[in-house]
């Protein structure tokens, strides 16, 4: 009798419990209901972001904005701070209109002629990267999507195939230039076997104008004590296949591993491309291991006026190109292309399964996984931001577009000579143009033009950087958002003729 009632003691107190379980489990999930949004409020937000959206389209269009966007000139409202509980959703729009559309640097915008004009963002691209973040699409494995990866190998295979890498290869999409190299870079120390008790008599070539990531990947991957040999470039800022054997034969005599060639097709400073054919030449006699940068100059590759400057690109082992650059695409699809592709699955492939995933049936000999070609599991599906637009848009008009950026820039060139007034180191090779204007009788060129940079990027209509050679001060003009059109160019022309004419003579008053 008194054991029984000790038994039902227990078992209403575990009935209590569990109602009190359920009642918290209720409680929950009803305060978090809100993260399942409903059909109407998606609407509204869907709605409130094409209006974002338009709003910069038309901004953009009719040129109301400069590639350096402000609320006239006034600095943006100060920020929301992160609480508990949630901010209201037209605030929160509010913020991201004022923050991410009506100010800051635009690289998107068709005066921006900096840098690398990069993430274009054509709007079919930017659903591709909208559609697979709301449906979690998972690309680590093959499992049942298969067709979905499928889809990314036959991107990865397009741009193997525009660059004629052989059958073997095997690549993957990461979200930048710098990524893909680490992984190259890896992968060219694991092919190469090189021991970490040697690093220090490893030896890489590159010229002044590798872009730094090259350096950065050569950190990440442990070769921070490694040589690092500056080839000498040409007059065109090339490196010189000469040069690089004459180093590699000095390098040998003196004991060291000579290993990695970084090469580059569309320097960032210059746009020139080092001669690849010859280099593969230097690299084959060497048993060394060629890497090309080719993240801003790779689809060039479409023109074919161009074809020339790729020779050679198939006989690389690895390269990068980065379609948010040449293709206009959103900021985060870089390619990564690897001409023996078990050595990139050697790299970056686990010896055995996992233990999170024994079990699972996850892998398989026959179709190999991304995350089996990259250091990356989880990631976002990438490739459907070069699957949409190129299905949509078919490759024409890249090509064209591409065509365009380069008859702009040679345009522009033109312009600038014909004057008589800009001294123009180079011709473009590809849409890079470096010029200086000659400076009014005893007053310093460097000055001059750091001057006229200045007055050109604070009037806040177009945008550039320089580019300094030798000590000697350049400026730089970029055309590769696929919006700049002859119109942009002419109006850069003019406002630089505006402002050296302006500068001229207000020294010459000051004189
Ligand atoms: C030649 C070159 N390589 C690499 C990079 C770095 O690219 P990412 O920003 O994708 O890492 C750039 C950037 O402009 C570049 O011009």
């Amino acid at each position: 009798m008194g054991l029984d009632f000790v038994e039902q003691g227990r078992e209403k107190m575990q009935e209590a419990q569990e109602d009190n379980l359920h009642q918290t489990l209720m409680d929950l999930r009803m305060k978090t209901s809100v993260l399942e949004v409903p059909q109407v409020e998606r609407e509204k937000m869907t709605s409130r972001t094409m209006e974002m959206v338009n709003t910069y389209d038309d901004n953009i269009r009719n040129l109301t904005w400069g590639p350096m966007k402000t609320l006239d000139k006034e600095s943006p409202p100060a920020i929301g701070e992160i609480k508990e509980g949630p901010t209201d959703n037209d605030s929160v729009m509010q913020d991201f209109n004022d923050h991410l559309v009506n100010a800051g640097l635009n690289f998107g915008h068709p005066t921006f002629l900096a840098f690398i004009p990069t993430g274009g963002g054509i709007y079919p691209a930017g659903l591709g990267a909208f559609i697979p973040a709301i449906f979690s699409t998972f690309t680590g494995f093959h499992g049942k999507n298969t067709t979905i990866i499928e889809m990314e190998n036959k991107v990865i295979k397009w741009v193997a195939d525009l660059f004629g890498y052989p059958a073997g290869h095997a690549g993957n999409i990461s979200s930048s230039a710098s990524l893909s190299t680490l992984t190259a870079v890896a992968v060219a120390r694991d092919s190469k076997e090189l021991k970490a008790a040697d690093f220090h008599r490893c030896v890489i070539y590159c010229t002044e104008f590798t872009h730094f990531v090259v350096l950065k990947a050569l950190q990440a991957v442990g070769l921070r004590e490694a040589i690092l040999r500056t080839v000498p470039v040409d007059k065109s800022f090339k490196m010189t296949a000469a040069g690089l054997e004459k180093q590699v034969m000095e390098d040998k005599d003196a004991g060291l591993l000579p290993f990695l060639v970084a090469a580059t097709v569309g320097t960032t400073l210059t746009g020139s491309v080092d001669p690849v054919n010859d280099i593969a030449d230097v690299c084959d006699r060497h048993q060394l291991w060629l890497h090309v940068d080719a993240a801003y100059g790779g689809f060039f590759a479409l023109c074919e006026e161009k074809k020339q400057l790729f020779v050679g690109l198939e006989r690389t082992d690895s390269m990068v190109a980065n379609p948010h650059k040449g293709m206009f695409l959103p900021f985060g699809v870089s390619v990564l292309l690897v001409k023996d592709g078990r050595k990139l699955q050697q790299c970056c492939s686990m010896k055995q399964t996992p233990l999170c995933f024994k079990g699972c049936q996850l892998f398989s000999a026959e179709h190999l996984a991304p995350s089996e070609l990259s250091f990356e599991l989880s990631r976002p599906y990438r490739a459907a931001q070069m699957w949409l637009p190129l299905k949509m848009f078919g490759v024409g008009v890249f090509r064209e577009a591409l065509k365009e950026k380069l008859l702009l820039a040679r345009y522009f060139y033109g312009k600038l000579k014909g004057t008589g007034q800009f001294e123009l180191p180079l011709e473009p090779e590809l849409s890079v143009v470096l010029f200086r204007a000659t400076a009014p009788p005893g007053v310093n060129i460097n000055n001059f033009n750091q001057q006229l940079l200045d007055g050109l990027n604070s009037d806040g209509k177009i945008f550039m950087t320089p580019a300094v050679l030798s000590d000697q001060f350049y400026l730089r003009v970029c055309v590769l958002c696929f919006r700049t059109h002859i119109e942009h160019v002419d109006l850069c022309f003019s406002l630089i003729q505006e402002k050296r004419l302006h500068l001229w003579e207000s020294l010459r008053c000051d004189a």
